[in-house]
Order: structure tokens, then C-alpha cells, then sequence
């Protein structure tokens, strides 16, 4: 049994909040029996209806998009720019997705949309324990102790990043740049970003290379692709609250 609201917004009708609206408005029934009550729980078995019209759960829609940089990961953006969601093929329009975490407006790759809120909110999540892999390219010359320090955790203002996996792939005093690889299981507002310019490093370019085992292989910039049965439940199994979410 969940919240009415919550169920509204599965069924892809609207978001949860304008559901508490119709719900107190009184447009929503449950068996044929207006509810107000914003707290009322109820299941798909019951037949609910809005305006007289009876809602489903929606199809669950899991997709992998390149994301290429000047798009933001948002569903708006009050000024206007490209979201996500403009690149999204006409058949998925439709549904109600959401970017699972984020990528930076100048960041690229590994971006998942799906319209899932438990699969998204326990990926995210801090008992997540998938791996995301970021390809970054740095101002200066990056030593391996350096990374060594990035590797152990390191203080930014009052939190202190997780022990996480590094490596060099270039380091050019020639170019004054650098390309290095990190692996991190968190993923905090511009993370990645704070950790090499903690490092006096600030980073030119990023890219998400990879999110679990998934890659952008086979994928232009701005495409998307459905993934396979066998990547969800791969996924799945590395969240260690999805389980507790889907037996409730
Ligand atoms: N870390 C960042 O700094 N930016 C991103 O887009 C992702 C991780």
C-alpha cells in the first residue's frame, strides 16, 4: 500500500505534488470513493480515478544517453537552455523521466534517464555502491602522489570524500595539462571538480566514461539507447535498498 499521491505520480499523470492538489480538491477516488485525505493509501489493485478517469502504473522506461556538453541535466531550466529531455527521441516524450544524479553543463557522457523514482533515488543514494568513472583533463602537471592523496579521501570544506581509485593517463609539462582517470562510488554536487582543484588542478574537461559496467559505447553524442533487461537487474543487485523498496 502507498500514499495516493505517490501512486498518482507512478501513473505518470503528474508530478506528486499536484497530485496532493487533485486529492484536495476532491477529483480523486478510490473504488468510486472520493478521497481528500492527503495521507490515504491505496494500491494499483483499487481502482483509482481521476476525474473519473482510472489511472495505471506507467512502463518503466530505462535508457543510456551520451550526454554531449552545453545541455543541462534537468527537466527546466529557467534560462533557457537545452535540457536533457530536448534530445530525447519522440517515443519517450511521454513518460515522465528524470536524469539519475547529474552531469555538469560542460560535462559529457554516461547519463541514465528513467521515470523509476525508487531505482533512481537508491542510485544516487549513499548506500549505492556503483562505480562512476570520470576522464578528466587538468590544468598542470599531476604527480602520482597527488592522486595518492585523492585515493585516501580529502577534506572539502566539512565533508571528506570517500578512499576512491585514480590513475594517470598523461602528464605534459609541455602542455602545462594533464589527463587522469578517477573512480568514485559518491557523487557530490561537483565532486570531481572540487577534488583536483583541491589539488590546484582545475579541471578543463569531464567526462563520465562509465556508470557500473555501463558505458557510451555505440552512441554519437546526444543518442540514447534502452538498456538490456540483464544491465537493469545488474544494476539492481549492486543497490543494496532497491530490494527492501520493491517487497514493501
Ligand atoms: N563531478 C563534477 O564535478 N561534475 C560532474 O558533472 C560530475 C561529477
Amino acid at each position: 500500500m502507498e500514499r495516493l499521491q505517490k501512486l498518482i505520480a507512478k501513473s505518470g499523470y503528474c508530478s506528486r505534488r499536484k497530485a496532493e492538489e487533485l486529492i484536495k480538491k476532491g477529483k480523486v477516488a478510490v473504488n468510486g470513493k472520493i478521497i481528500t485525505e492527503i495521507g490515504y493509501k491505496a494500491s494499483f489493485r483499487d481502482l483509482i480515478t481521476i476525474e473519473g478517469v482510472p489511472i495505471f502504473p506507467e512502463e518503466k522506461v530505462y535508457l543510456l544517453m551520451n550526454k554531449p556538453r552545453s545541455v543541462i541535466t534537468s527537466t527546466a531550466d529557467e534560462k533557457g537552455r537545452k535540457t536533457v529531455l530536448d534530445l530525447l527521441p519522440e517515443k519517450y516524450r511521454r513518460y515522465r523521466l528524470y536524469p539519475v544524479g547529474r552531469l555538469d553543463y560542460d560535462a559529457k557522457g554516461v547519463l541514465l534517464l528513467t521515470n523509476d523514482g525508487d531505482f533512481m533515488n537508491a542510485l544516487v543514494g549513499p548506500r549505492s555502491d556503483v562505480e562512476k568513472e570520470y576522464l578528466v583533463r587538468v590544468e598542470g602537471v599531476l604527480s602520482r602522489k597527488q592522486l595518492k592523496t585523492l585515493e585516501k579521501g580529502i577534506q572539502l570544506g566539512d565533508y571528506r570524500t570517500l578512499p576512491c581509485k585514480t590513475y594517470l593517463r598523461e602528464a605534459s609539462t609541455k602542455k602545462n595539462s594533464s589527463l587522469a582517470g578517477i573512480i568514485l562510488k559518491e557523487g557530490k554536487y561537483h565532486q570531481v571538480k572540487e577534488m583536483f582543484a583541491a589539488l590546484g588542478h582545475p579541471v578543463k574537461r569531464l567526462t563520465r566514461i562509465r556508470f557500473g559496467e555501463l558505458t557510451a559505447e555505440g552512441l554519437q553524442a546526444g543518442e540514447v539507447r534502452e538498456l538490456k533487461p540483464h544491465e537493469i537487474k545488474k544494476l539492481l543487485g549492486k543497490i543494496k535498498t532497491y530490494q527492501m523498496y520493491d517487497c514493501k
